[in-house]
């Protein structure tokens, strides 16, 4: 085992891959063709390849993503490769957790689980947005299972991610302008708005609740 074959391995598993090989414009008009394309072959695969390269001939290469992502976040000298593994692993849970005409009703056992943890579905939707819109810069928000077992709504600045902080991600939205800037310009309430609405494959999250 190579880490740069399962690194590979786990791009070609990216859950928009199949529908993006066969349809580029598959989450149009809400994502388009042209933020696809740069946002998926382009960003994505940039930290993929940087990441191939730093850890290269180190110790780390023969580790899993996850466990790049924990050993590199606790040093500083490593700064590099953490941005760029916690990048890849964001990413290919972004890819996942859409859809074309996602959106819509939230399967039951999810369901349960947000309106008990936050309430209702509306109060969730608008927590989940909020982290999105108020985190200043690039950067994502989150819906993730706390370590007591309590879904929780947060954001990170840049490539961070609630691994780090002992939660399990279950829904990751992308808030770096390069997510949105294409089709929505600067208007980052509407591009969330539209990625709850329109996107969020809730089957997928539903299977990340165990
Ligand atoms: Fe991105």
């Amino acid at each position: 085992f190579q880490a740069e074959d399962g690194i590979r391995d786990s791009v070609a598993s990216r859950g928009l891959g199949d529908v993006y090989k066969r349809q580029k414009d598959a989450l149009s008009p809400i994502m388009s063709e042209e933020t696809l394309d740069l946002h998926h072959g382009k960003h994505h695969q940039t930290y993929i390849t940087n990441l191939i390269n730093f850890i290269k001939d180190t110790d780390m290469a023969n580790m899993s993503l996850e466990e790049i992502i924990l050993k590199s976040s606790k040093d500083e000298s490593k700064a590099g490769i953490f941005n760029n593994a916690s990048q890849h692993w964001n990413h290919n849970l972004f890819w996942k957790c859409m859809k074309p005409n996602g959106g819509g009703k939230i399967p039951s056992k999810l369901e349960k689980r947000i309106t008990s943890d936050f309430g209702s579905v509306d109060q969730f939707k608008k927590n989940f947005k909020k982290e999105g819109i108020t985190q200043f810069g690039s950067g994502w928000c989150w819906l993730s299972i706390s370590i007591e077992g309590k879904l929780v709504v947060s954001k990170t600045a840049n490539a961070a991610n609630p691994l780090i902080d002992n939660m399990k991600p279950i829904l990751g939205c992308d808030v770096w302008e390069h997510s949105y800037y294409i089709d929505y310009k600067n208007r980052r309430p509407e591009y969330l708005d539209k990625f709850v609405d329109n996107l969020i494959n809730w089957e997928f999250v539903e299977s990340l609740l165990d």
